[in-house]
């Protein structure tokens, strides 16, 4: 089963209430039942024996929902699905436990709901109370064992591997609760996820094992995020980076560009695994960007792009109450493949949607409105969210990561609202879009006055290490040159360009430059796209090596218009022109417009 923990096959419940027969399942006499229903939350009698977080499944469709608060035998519970129909006097089934998954071969390249239902295909709506099973059990896994009988199998240990995608291999992991001697282990050979593949103190292990969903797994100790993710974009890279493990938010009024922004980072980014989460936004877009990943291919392993990528859809048309749970989901899923010592991406478009959910929940609940509705556990919820990030040392010994990147959608953009305010300080990079760059199309409207990175210091450091000891100066004076540029054009309306003094004529020009050949991207273009760090490096360090000469120029008293009226537009068209690490190439078209400046004096 997708959902796990309750009363499994009916076993849970004997005797009979009314002669209510469900599923299969008899009813038991003052078993729980329905006392009131609002909307996604249900107030539940006859709850003895529930824990908070316990799985309960409601009525007839046994909806499935939480435990959220308890007072006696009554429990209020948080329904994940629609509860249209459902009446006082309905039945319901308390679990074993909370709600929980199967993780296991099988999750790269799927789509899932909230709950991790896996979806046939792209925008199905499950009925309420459907099973559907996360892990396909009739599919056979080649399994590679790696221990041998005898051997000591501590929790997170790899016992063996399965080729799970053609870009990825998954590695078996002792569940992080097993620990000791390996009684068995089964011979090379193809599984489903069903049979047992090793034994361990009398416990049989299976290619998958559930594991509650919105538990943090076990990571092992944390290391530093001191590596660079490279997101393939230009503006983010070079200015603003994020390091595997860290986390970033990509605010950005209506339009602005954050889902283009971050489905450009789940296509080009150089994580393992994306683990992309929709919640609350256009289906549409969702099934675009699935079509496109298939389409694709992943520059670094040549396969298709979907190999790499979980797909959790709680799109708009889905119940609002699934958003909440399937951002913690998607957290889980790339804990999976950070055990298995990689580098996982988790993407959440859009945070604000999946705050709607938390305070849809608190106004039904009663509890008592922070700001602007939501509750005072909006900025818990949050922290507990980006925590799950991290860079550490896996229990298997070798090295993963989690990183996790969020849109935020502040109402009328205003930054000060809550979910923004609280996401800023939990964030280690904020990539602020901007309505007037949006709107000048210029594209990613990253904002270069109003986003910042905690990243900057270690990935500097890293670039210096791999021998780019001029990465942090490029970067300073990149930052530098924006900032000067806004500052003279703000005077330049005021008292015309011609009044201006040569220098800062310069200035004007190549800060046009820098914001026209390096930070706008075209997410359309396929040589622009994605931008590897070679040709990053150089398109920057063509409109500085521009800039240095043609202050040059003017300080030997060549007039500033002359430069001016210098057709250097191939710089801007350099990105498009060369291919995404074609570095050499940029530098030819760099030393040719040095050489045409160069003739001025
Ligand atoms: N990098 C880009 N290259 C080209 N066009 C872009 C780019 N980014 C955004 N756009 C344009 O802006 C439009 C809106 O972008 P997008 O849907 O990403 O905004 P959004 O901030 O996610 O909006 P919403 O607030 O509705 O979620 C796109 O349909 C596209 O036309
Ligand atoms: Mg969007």
């Amino acid at each position: 089963m997708g959902v796990t923990g309750a009363t499994r096959d009916g076993a849970g419940a004997g005797g009979e209430r009314s002669a209510d027969t469900v599923a299969g399942m008899t009813v038991e006499p003052g078993g729980p039942t329905v006392v009131r229903v609002s909307g996604p939350v249900i107030e539940l009698d006859g709850m003895g024996d529930a824990h908070i977080l316990d799985l309960v499944e409601v009525g007839h469709e046994h909806l499935i929902g939480e435990v959220i608060s308890l007072r006696g035998e009554r429990a209020v519970v948080q329904a994940h699905e629609y509860t249209g129909g459902l009446a006082p006097g309905a039945p319901a089934w308390l679990g074993s436990g909370p709600l929980t998954a199967e993780l296991g071969p099988g999750l790269i390249g799927g789509v899932f709901d909230g709950m991790l239902r896996r979806l046939s295909v792209m925008g199905e709506r499950l009925v309420p109370g459907a099973r559907a099973p996360t892990l396909d059990p009739e599919r056979r896994w080649r399994f590679t064992p790696r221990v041998s009988p005898g051997d000591h199998v501590s929790a997170g240990a790899v016992l063996g591997t399965v080729p799970e995608s053609e870009a990825i291999e998954a590695r078996i992991l002792a569940p992080p609760d097993v620990a000791g001697k390996l009684e068995w282990v089964a011979a090379a050979g193809d599984y489903t996820t069903a049979e047992p593949v090793a034994r361990v103190g009398g416990r049989e292990l299976r290619l998958a094992h559930p594991w509650p969903l919105r538990a943090p797994r076990p990571g092992g100790m944390r290391i530093g995020a001191s590596l660079p993710l490279s997101t393939g974009q230009r503006a983010l890279d070079l200015l603003f980076p994020v390091a595997r493990g860290s986390t970033a938010a990509v605010p950005g009024g209506f339009g602005t560009g954050k889902t283009v922004l971050l489905q450009q980072i789940a296509k080009w980014c150089d994580a393992d695994v994306i683990v992309y989460v929709s919640c609350g936004e256009r289906g549409n877009e969702l099934a675009d960007l699935l079509e496109e990943i298939s389409a694709l291919q992943d520059p670094r392993t040549g396969r298709s792009l979907l190999d790499r990528t979980v797909m959790i859809a709680n799109t708009s048309n889905m119940p609002l109450m699934a958003r909440e749970l399937s951002v913690y989901a998607g957290a889980t899923v790339a804990e999976l493949y950070r055990d298995m010592g990689y580098d996982a991406l988790v993407i959440a478009d859009s945070t604000s949607r999946w705050a709607e959910a938390l305070r849809e929940l608190a106004s039904r609940t009663g509890e008592l409105p922070a700001e602007e509705g939501f509750p005072a556990s909006l900025a818990p919820a949050l922290a507990s969210f980006y925590e799950r990030s991290g860079r550490v040392q896996t229990l298997a010994g070798g090295v993963g990561s989690v990183t996790i990147l969020g849109a935020v959608s502040p109402p009328g953009g205003d930054m000060a609202e809550p979910v923004t305010a609280h996401t800023g300080r939990f964030v280690r990079t904020m990539w602020s879009l901007d309505r007037d760059l949006a709107y000048a199309r210029h594209y990613p409207a990253v904002s270069w006055t109003a986003s910042s990175s905690r990243d900057v210091a270690p990935v500097a450091q890293w670039h210096s290490e791999q021998g780019d000891a001029e990465w942090a100066k490029r970067r300073g004076r990149a930052v530098a040159l924006l900032a000067d540029a806004d500052r003279v054009q703000a005077v330049a309306e005021l008292v015309g360009v011609a009044s201006l003094p040569d220098p800062e004529r310069i200035v004007l020009l190549t800060g046009r430059l820098l914001r026209e050949a390096v930070l706008q991207q075209s997410a359309l273009s396929e040589n622009d796209a994605r931008c590897g760090p070679g040709k990053q490096a150089a398109l920057l360090a063509m409109v500085l090596d521009l800039h240095d000469r043609a202050l040059e120029l003017v300080g030997r008293g060549v007039p500033a218009a002359r430069i001016e009226e210098l057709d250097l537009s191939d710089a801007a068209r350099a990105r498009e022109r060369v291919g995404p690490d074609d570095a050499a190439g940029v530098e030819a078209i760099a030393d040719e417009l040095l050489a045409r400046l160069g003739a001025l004096g």
